[in-house]
């Protein structure tokens, strides 16, 4: 027997960073990469993971016990509370990249989680998925605000609020709400194929605000109201608002320090072919960054952001 599942990749649209400080993001999920997870039984003893893409293939306990993909494995099955597990091969394939702001390590997690609940017969909800791959995130991310494994679980555009912290609080982090969009709109996502870990410019931004609070509030209710006001521009269908808002929260994204001069390359290459707006995506230093685009001018757009050095681009459309 052998069960399957997938997890699309995602992309923040407006809101990153500030979202950890409790001010809304905007984030859609991005199907044109996945993660990809099956699960079978095996005649070999224990569980064998194939991980191509991380070059791995090894048997569970081998792996230190903190290793990403180890531990969803044994907090699954303590969460599942399963006897005796049976003798399993684990095939992952994931075309999202590492460490790039389209949410790889979440996508994995959920796939995972999926395809080994429904191998095991063990019946998990859409909430408990999340629930379970926040606290993944946090194994692996320190403080993250739980929009990655929201938009990831849930494959919908999200507006996301984080919850204040709370030992007590069960739950997948924040408040969720799925918006309509009045009108569909073009993104080209371009990677400077440089990786950069979430966890460093989410401690560095926490650095800047630790010496400074005042200061930096001010920065992230500004990144906060445009959140607010985009998401009430997709719903009216007016998409084109959408650029001009983009521009204003990278320079905010520039203030925090987590742009970099590959990133602000292609921001400005997007605007100068013709986007009505363009910014980093995610953690920021590195990984991708967003353009709005009109429809016609999509593959123009893509072709000038590779001239300027991006490794890869995907072209969405938000419906
Ligand atoms: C990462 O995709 C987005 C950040 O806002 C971190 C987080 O929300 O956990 C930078």
């Amino acid at each position: 027997m052998m069960t399957k599942s997938s997890a699309p990749g995602k992309i923040i649209l407006f809101g990153e960073h500030a979202v950890v400080y409790g001010r809304p993001a905007l984030a859609i999920p991005v199907t044109q990469v996945h993660a990809d997870v099956d699960v079978s039984d095996s005649s070999r003893a224990g569980i064998w993971i194939d991980a191509p893409d991380v070059n791995l293939h090894a048997e569970l306990n081998t792996l230190p016990s903190d290793h990403p993909i180890a531990s969803v494995i044994h907090n699954f099955l303590f969460l599942s509370r399963v006897s005796k597990f049976p003798n399993l091969e684990i095939k992952i394939n994931s075309t999202i990249p590492v460490a790039s702001g389209l949410g790889s390590g979440a996508a994995v997690t959920v796939a995972l989680t999926r395809a080994l609940a429904a191998h095991l017969d063990y019946s998990i909800t859409d909430e408990e998925v999340n629930a379970f791959t926040y606290e993944i995130e946090k194994l692996h991310h320190g403080t993250p605000s739980g929009i990655d494994n929201t938009v990831v679980t849930y494959a919908k555009p999200v507006y996301f609020i984080k919850h204040p912290p709370s030992p007590d609080r069960k739950g997948a982090g924040g408040e969720v709400e799925t918006f309509k969009v009045g009108q569909p709109f073009t993104i080209v996502i371009a990677d400077t194929g440089i990786s950069a870990p979430t966890k460093e410019s989410v401690s560095d931004v926490r650095r800047l605000w630790m010496n400074d609070k005042s200061r930096w509030e001010t920065v992230f209710d500004k990144i906060g109201e445009i959140s607010f006001t985009a998401r009430r521009a997709i719903e009216a269908g007016k998409p084109e608002l959408l650029g001009e808002l983009m521009n204003e929260n990278h320079a905010l994204l520039q203030k925090l320090t987590v742009s970099s001069l590959e990133l602000d390359r292609l921001v400005e290459t997007a605007r100068n072919a013709g986007a009505l707006g363009s910014k980093l995506s995610g953690g920021g230093r590195g990984g991708n960054m967003i353009a709005l685009v009109k429809p016609k001018i999509a593959e123009a757009v893509s072709l000038s952001l590779k001239e300027a050095g991006a490794k890869n681009t995907i072209i969405t459309q938000v419906l």
